[in-house]
Formats: C-alpha cells, structure tokens, sequence
C-alpha cells in the first residue's frame, strides 16, 4: 500500500508499506479521504512535541472496514466508517470519568502511532464509527475536525441567550461559528481575525458580524458589546487576558491552543466577573454527536472545503494548505 511518511522532520515521502494486519479488537479501514490539519503540517516540520518519526500521519479520515482483528465482528466488513483518532487506555483517572482524550497513556492516531494519509490504517474498533448514508463519502473525514468543536461547547454549554466571541477563522474557529449558531441557535455570533477572506468564510459559515482586529484592537471596534460567551481558536498568548477585559461579567471562556509561551493575566480581571475557563483537548467520544449534528442538517461540513488532491500530490496539499490561509481552509486527500 501506498502511505504518507514522515521519515523525521521535514522528509515527507510517498512509501510502499506491507498491508497491516489488524490486532486483536482492531479493524483495518481501506481510507477513502483524509483531510490535511495543522498539526499533521506540524509534524512534517517537527514542531509536535507529541510525534514519534517515522509517522504514517493522518487523523481526519474516512473510508471503508475491509478486514477485522480477532473478536471484531466480521459482519463489519464494508461498513462505512469514520475513525476517532483518541486511544485511550480505558481504565486511568481521566478514562474513569469519561474524559479518554486526556487519558494518561493517550495515543493519538496519526501523531503517536501511524494514521490515515495511507490506502490502508488500522484503529480499535470502537473507534470507528459507522457514518450514515446520508453523509457523502468526501465530506466525512470533517466529522473529526467538528468534534473539537463539540467538545469544547459540551464545557461552555452555549444558549440562545448568549452573544459568542470567536477568535480566529480558521477551519476550528469557523466548526465552532457552524456549531454555535446552527445546533445551540446562540442569538449572535461575533468573529475576529486579521485575513478579511478569512473573515468573509466566517460570515459564510454563519458569523453575524466580523471584525478585523489587526490593526483597530478589537475593544474598539465592539462598541461595548461584553460578549457572555467567548471561544480562544486562534490561540495566541495575548488574546486571554484581552477575552477577559471584553467579557460580560459571568462569562465563559473556553481555549484551544497548545502555545508553550506564558501568558499574563491577572487575577482580578477574572475573579471580578467570576468569568469561567475552560481549556478542551480533541475529543471525548464526540463522533456519534457529530454525526447526528451533520444527519440533520444543523452543520454544513461543505462550507470548510476550499481543495481536494488525489494522495500523491500530499506534498502540493501541504504546502497550499500551509502557505495560503487566504485561499485555502479544508483541504482534503482522495485516497484509490
Ligand atoms: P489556522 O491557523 O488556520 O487559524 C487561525 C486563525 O486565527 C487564522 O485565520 C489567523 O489569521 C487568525 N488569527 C491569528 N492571530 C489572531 C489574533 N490575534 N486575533 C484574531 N485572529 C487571529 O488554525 P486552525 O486549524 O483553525 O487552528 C486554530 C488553533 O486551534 C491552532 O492554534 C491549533 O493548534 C488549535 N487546535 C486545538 C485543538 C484542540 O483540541 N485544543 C485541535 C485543533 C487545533
Ligand atoms: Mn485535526
Ligand atoms: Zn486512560
């Protein structure tokens, strides 16, 4: 089979591997589409402090069960999956409160062990969830991508009361607009970024108002609006403690990113408001939500596409993803 490897940082290769043979509990999914993440471009240069090389990468993906490790059921076979990249060890502290993304031995698929740019992968079972009719074969490797922001709302439980605040644009800032507006109908929506064709995706995908905040800061542009609800997916260090000045009293703060860089802030601007922070890692279990929310119609996975590739040019992908965020959002590998 034909797999993306990441040999060490920056030695990206097409390779022909051994068909893997799934364990015991395990199916093999022949992959059909796997969209490109920041972090699978993070890899590829070495800045994932997590990965482990040579890496097959991929964690958004979709395809097909074509074979079953002992104690899978072998009627599974043809089920149209899409696999969660969080293995968890099912039995530590986090697991045993439902929270297996943070497990203490937390494998993730794709980052510590090989994932789903590759005709073939192998995941647990119960990580791969049956996608419905209904969902489009070139649309499902997003169901991945949509439960960041899922988990990150099943903490800041969002209400049509709420006027949200999302920073950045970005594919995770513009799941978490579509999830806002389109499954919790928060009554406004308000998004900052400094790429106004990023901007005008999230007026696409469902902003009420947008504002570009590099160079007029953002307090004054909002015209003091304090938004009760306000979600962190551009995730630069500075941006807390001014979410935390724009906040309503009793707000909620949720933050995505993984920066290494201190960020100050004091606590009185938050012990004053008593506003709430809430920090979300992937997924915990997610998918079936996700899956429900795009059977229904409540979210729109084709909004996020700008580019489809066939695998082989995995490399062209990358670099069109990586250098051109005016262009590009989600761009998705087609796997023969
Ligand atoms: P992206 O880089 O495509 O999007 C970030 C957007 O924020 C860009 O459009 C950029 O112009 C904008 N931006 C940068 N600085 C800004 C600022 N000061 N104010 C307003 N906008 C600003 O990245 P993507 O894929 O959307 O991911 C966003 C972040 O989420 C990344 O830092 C990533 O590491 C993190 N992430 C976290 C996950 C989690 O589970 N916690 C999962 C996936 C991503
Ligand atoms: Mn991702
Ligand atoms: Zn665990």
């Amino acid at each position: 089979m034909k797999s993306v490897v990441i040999e060490q940082p920056n030695e990206l290769r097409i390779q022909d591997r051994p068909l893997p043979e799934p364990a015991a509990g395990e199916v093999r999914v022949k992959v059909r589409y796997a969209s490109i993440c920041g972090s699978d471009v993070h890899i590829w240069h070495g800045h994932n402090p997590f990965a482990r090389y040579p890496r097959v990468i991929g964690h958004e993906f979709f395809g097909t069960i074509d074979a079953v490790g002992p104690g899978v059921d072998s009627g599974r076979i043809g089920e149209r999956v899409a696999v969660d990249p969080v293995v968890s060890c099912g039995h530590c502290y986090p697991c045993s409160v439902g929270r297996p993304n943070v497990c203490r031995e937390l494998q993730v698929i794709g980052v510590h062990r090989d994932g789903g740019f590759s005709q073939y992968a192998v995941a647990p079972a119960s990580n791969a969830w049956r996608v419905p009719d209904s969902i489009p074969d070139k649309l499902a490797s997003l169901i991945e991508p949509f439960t960041i922001a899922a988990n990150i709302a099943a903490f800041l439980k969002p209400t049509a009361q709420d006027i949200a605040l999302v920073y950045g644009a970005g594919p995770m800032g513009l799941t978490a607009i579509q999830a806002l507006k389109g499954v919790y109908g928060v009554k406004q929506v308000l998004v900052a970024d400094r790429l106004p064709e990023r901007l005008a995706m999230a007026k696409e995908n469902g902003a009420d108002a947008v504002f570009n905040n590099s160079e007029t800061p953002l307090a004054a542009q909002l015209e003091g609006v304090q938004p009760t609800l306000i979600i962190d997916a551009a995730c630069h260090p500075s941006i807390l403690a001014e979410a935390a000045a724009l906040a309503s009293p009793a707000a909620r703060i949720g933050l995505l990113g993984f920066s290494a860089e201190p960020c100050t802030i004091t606590q009185q601007s938050l012990t004053s408001k008593e506003l709430s922070l809430f920090t979300s890692r992937l997924n915990s279990h997610r998918f079936p939500q996700v899956i429900e929310w795009m059977e229904r119609g409540a979210i729109q996975p084709e909004k996020l596409v700008t580019h489809y590739f066939p695998l082989e040019q995995v490399e062209q992908a990358m670099t069109l993803f990586e250098k051109d965020p005016r262009t590009c959002c989600k761009v998705i590998l087609s796997i023969e």
